[in-house]
């Protein structure tokens, strides 16, 4: 039983249709490339690989991809786009489920370790990671740094988006580690609300996480880019490697 709150089929049906910067060439591009140079010749494992944003693109690459996805809703619109020959998907919790074979790449991109909101359950998903590698393989994670800076004291929201079609705002339960990212979205004449609860982790908490998991930090950059991680970064992609003499 996963802490996951499952995506809904109204959630998955606009999940492609409402267009935002990590759907453009700009995004998608240098993911798939900086994704496409780990996996290498080998096979790429994506945990909750939803609608196939970066799965498709990376598997048109000419890397062999396979999929975890917790909710079926979100797999039927990526069956839309690519048949199970070609893209296989395990319905299951990637925290627990178990494919076959071995990976040089596993990839959970888009803040989505964070869907997990215990610490435990987080773990568990580096440890299945690792169970999935073969030797020398690595794990990538695409997360946002916790925005912290931005929340004095007595101020109990920070505001991430303010546009015309989009305001959106996270609000914090410190003591658990957990924020709430509020959304409300354009719809017509008036905004349509959402909201999801994530479970918030220091790039630090990742790594030690990794290390229980048997990896190895090789590399943390901004950005798919491979833009330098700084002070001031927002967001941060970060790259266990399996060692090359583990069993
Ligand atoms: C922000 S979307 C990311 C989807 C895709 N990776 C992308 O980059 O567009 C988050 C996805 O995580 C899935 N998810 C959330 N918790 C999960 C879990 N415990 N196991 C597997 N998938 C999960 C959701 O169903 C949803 O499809």
């Amino acid at each position: 039983m996963t802490s996951s709150e499952l995506w809904t089929r109204t959630t998955a049906e606009r999940y492609d249709a409402e267009e935002n910067e990590m759907t453009s060439p700009a995004v998608l591009g240098p993911t798939v490339e900086f994704l496409a140079a780990l996996a290498g010749d080998g096979r790429a494992l994506e945990f909750a690989i939803g609608t196939g944003r970066v799965g498709v693109p990376l598997r048109e690459r000419g890397v062999a991809v396979v999929g975890i996805e917790l909710s079926e809703p979100m797999v039927d619109v990526l069956r839309r786009k690519v048949d199970e020959a070609t893209l296989p998907v395990a319905i299951g919790d990637m925290a627990t489920t178990r494919v076959d074979g071995e990976f040089s790449l596993v990839y959970l991109v888009y803040n989505t370790i964070s869907n997990l909101l215990t610490q435990e359950e987080q773990v568990e998903c580096f440890r299945n990671a690792a169970r999935h590698l073969a030797p020398g393989g690595r794990f990538v994670i695409e997360l946002g740094v916790p925005p912290l800076r931005w929340l004095p004291p007595g101020q109990v929201a920070v505001p991430f988006d303010v546009s015309d079609d989009h305001l959106g705002f996270d609000t914090f339960e410190l003591a658990e580690q957990i924020l709430t990212s509020h959304h409300f979205t354009r719809d017509g004449d008036s905004y349509r609300p959402g909201r999801s609860r994530h479970r918030y982790a220091w790039p630090a908490e990742l790594d030690l996480m990794a290390r229980i998991a048997g990896l190895e930090l090789e590399q943390r950059v901004a950005d798919w880019d491979g833009s330098p991680f700084t002070d001031d970064s927002t967001k941060h992609v970060s790259v266990w490697r399996k060692p090359a003499n583990s069993a």
